[in-house]
């Protein structure tokens, strides 16, 4: 038989959360599981500017026929806008070639199919931790990965000596995998001086960067969240980009992201496109629209544009406010300067100190939901159950 070996596999373990939070009674209960924008009510709203494009769209699109494997008309030139600025999609012109992608895990199949098909004995090297969606990505398309330092506990910062001192270790050609902003799972970014060190050893070592941009406009602003993209893209000879707009327009189930690739070649842009087509055709063929129009809508027009900015930068208020306020609650239950971390960490994520073991008491005394490696949405907190969340983590320690 050809399937009969195949047993059932346990729950992915952030997605299995979301359920048993679900079935859990207790009124009381906190969800800071899985990784999209929560509003005070607990919602997960459609952007205004969304929905304006939304409608707009519904009158015009008149036809549900195919798009190009590329992707939905002006959908990555405006991307590729927001995340490089004008200047330098100027600059790079020809070299720079760009796909449409179902999300930003789509991007980052397909890169990883690009360098399997390109350079197949490729190491990626990847951050210790990383987005647990990583590695199995990378392995999927066939290829083999190395852990660099990253994250120092201790500090709740980046181990910048440490990070470098392991990609001493990688060999020419080898990829490594950044993320642009807003680290997942740690909170922890490089600083724009540790970015430019980072640079001059990728470019000593002949490494080739693949930045991982999931959040712009979560960390500090839209243009202040591109600068280190800007600075690799600037600098290195070949570079990758995978772009989600999952979480910075809240389309995550529209599944809608880029991929990016610079070349050193004039005319790299056609052999990228071309050859991301063909990875594309023999996977899901081309990308879906919706998402990409809405995107392309807002962005193209100046009213709707500046509606969006002005969501992204509350979202992105929203949850700088509950870091600073967990920060306090964890003080005031004595933990002296143990999670300050937290108040300066970008983005929807921070990881606690925490054991699994503690990760799990507090999940069934408390009823409060996340991972087992103490990876928290900031994102889930409210003013309301930040007292409730510090007491009860500070209960297991
Ligand atoms: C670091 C990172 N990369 C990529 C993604 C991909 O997002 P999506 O495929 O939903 O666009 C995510 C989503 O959580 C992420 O956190």
């Amino acid at each position: 038989m050809m399937f009969s070996h195949l047993t059932k596999l346990p729950a992915d373990p952030i997605l299995g959360l979301s359920a048993l939070f679900k079935a859990d009674s207790n009124p009381e209960k906190v969800d800071l599981g899985v990784g999209v924008y929560k509003t005070a009510d607990g919602r997960t709203p459609i952007l205004g500017a969304v929905q304006q494009a939304f409608a707009r769209l519904s009158k015009e699109e008149g036809s549900k026929v195919y798009i190009a494997p590329s992707g939905w008309p002006g959908f990555t030139d405006a991307c590729a806008k927001l995340v490089f600025g004008e200047d330098l999609v100027s600059d790079l012109g020809d070299r720079l070639g760009a796909i449409q992608t179902p999300g930003g895990c789509g991007a980052l199949r397909l890169a990883f199919e690009l360098i399997a098909f390109s350079k197949p004995d490729t190491t990626i090297w990847v951050s210790t931790p990383t987005w647990a969606n990583h590695v199995p990505t990378l392995a999927a398309a066939g290829l083999s990965h190395k852990p660099y330092a990253y994250y120092d506990q201790k500090t709740a910062t980046v181990d910048v000596d440490g990070m470098l001192a392991s990609l001493e270790g990688a060999k020419p050609g080898d990829v490594v995998l950044l993320h642009a902003c807003c680290h997942n799972p740690t909170g922890a970014d490089l600083l724009l001086a540790d970015w430019k060190r980072v640079a001059e050893l990728l470019r000593a070592r002949e490494l080739v960067p693949f930045l991982d941009m999931a959040y712009q406009g979560f960390a500090a602003g839209l243009e202040e969240d591109a600068e280190a993209v800007r600075m690799i893209f600037a600098s290195q000879p070949e570079a990758l980009l995978s772009y989600s707009c999952s979480k910075n327009f809240g389309l995550y189930r529209e599944r809608t992201g880029v991929l990016f690739a610079k070349g050193e070649q004039a005319a790299a842009r056609d052999a990228f496109v071309t050859n991301l087509a063909q990875l594309a055709r023999a996977n899901y063929s081309m990308p879906p629209a919706h998402g990409a129009a809405l995107a392309t809508t807002v962005l193209e027009d100046s009213d709707l544009r500046a509606d969006w900015i002005m969501e992204l930068s509350s979202m992105r208020d929203r949850v700088n406010g509950l870091r600073r306020g967990l920060a306090d609650a964890f003080a005031r239950e004595g933990f002296g300067d143990r999670f300050s971390g937290v108040a300066r960490q970008t983005g929807m994520f921070s990881l606690l100190s925490l054991s699994p073991e503690q990760v799990a008491m507090v999940q069934k005394d408390k009823s409060i939901y996340f991972p087992a490696n103490g990876r928290i949405n900031v994102a889930g907190l409210t003013d309301e159950n930040i007292p409730y969340v510090a007491r009860s983590i500070a209960s297991v320690l």
